[in-house]
């Protein structure tokens, strides 16, 4: 995959994150959402890719734009063949209510290497480089947990756990309270968790529990380029789900799935944040029509991670002026 491709990529999620930053706590999380999706679909038409998305708003029946199946790029003969994983605004609750951590996201590889994985619940297990090939989503939390202390070198009161805070994880929660182990609740927005306990310093050691299946692709996507690693397992809501799974090409509905199942590489991930998080700034609007992004690169292929601060005269972007 050509390099360069990744700042192309970066305009993208600036583009999504420069729209739906301006809906931040306005409690309107549709048009938050509308705007994201909106402002990427346009900034992909200057990418020099024949691109398909295949992590997507949702179906061709339930989404306008930016579905799965949907082409985007400036299609050609000779530019790549990419699959695309998105999601415009990740957090869209967090977005709406000016909490932390809404990004913008993309992740590519090359055609065929991402799970098409239905929009449906997933089981998810993260960690970091040092305890990659420590983890399995087949072994009791209490075991993980241990596991990735070990590979740590940590006391187990040390060591912190990430839960998205819901019910259906009231006995995950109590489990890991009882190991001793920390943990740290949070309302929404499993991706940047991902990502977050693979990142030097970000003090997350350690995701578990379900959210959705789109975005555990796309974290699997940033734990190849981090050397972390990641297991899913799809979580149906009903019949219909499990169907709409097997259209798709998920034949055995209890699969557990390795990073590499889930994303082959090699892939980019590309994320510009919204609002603020413990890895990325959200967007600053510096008026005039100035406004500053954050955003992260990152390339398996190499292991390159690169923070990228832009600064947008938006005056001269008719596209992005409000
Ligand atoms: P959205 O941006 O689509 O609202 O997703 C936010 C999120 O918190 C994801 O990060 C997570 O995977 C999923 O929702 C969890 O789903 P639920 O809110 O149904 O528990």
């Amino acid at each position: 995959m050509d390099r360069n491709l990744a700042l192309e990529f970066v305009r993208v999620t600036e583009a999504a994150a420069l729209a739906s930053a301006r809906w931040m706590g306005r409690g309107d999380e549709k048009s938050a959402d509308a705007a994201a999706v909106d402002a990427m679909r346009k900034a992909f038409d200057v990418v020099r890719m024949n691109g398909t998305v295949v992590i997507g708003e949702g179906e061709r029946d339930e989404a306008p734009m930016l579905y799965i199946g949907e082409k985007v790029g400036q299609v050609s003969e000779d530019a790549p063949f990419l699959d695309i994983a998105l999601d415009p605004l990740e957090g869209t609750t967090i977005c709406a209510t000016g909490g932390a951590g809404a990004l913008s996201v993309i992740a590519v590889a090359e055609h065929g290497k991402f799970l098409h994985a239905p929009d449906t619940y997933m089981d998810k297990i993260a960690c970091g480089p040092e305890a990659r090939g420590k983890i399995d989503i087949d072994k009791s939390a209490t075991e993980n947990i241990h596991a990735v202390a070990a590979a740590l070198r940590k006391p187990l009161n040390e060591l912190t756990v990430v839960i998205l805070n819901r019910p259906r994880h009231a006995d995950l929660i109590a489990e890991t309270r009882r190991t001793g182990a920390r943990i740290q609740l949070i309302d929404d927005g499993d991706v940047s968790a991902s990502v977050a306990a693979a990142w030097p310093d970000s003090g997350i050691d350690l995701l578990m529990g379900i959210g959705g299946a789109p975005e555990g692709v796309i974290s699997a996507a940033a734990m190849q380029c981090l050397g972390g690693d990641f297991q899913g397992r799809l979580k149906f809501r009903n019949e219909e789900e499990k169907m709409r799974a097997r259209k798709m090409g998920v034949l055995d509905p209890d699969k557990k799935y390795t990073v590499n199942e889930l994303a082959h590489g090699p892939v980019m991930f590309i994320a510009t944040g919204i609002t603020d998080g413990a890895l990325l700034k959200g967007v600053r609007f510096h008026g005039d029509g100035k406004a500053k992004t954050h955003s992260l690169v990152m390339r398996s292929a190499t292991g390159t991670i690169r923070a990228i601060e832009a600064f947008h005269d938006l005056n001269r972007k008719p596209d992005h002026k409000n």
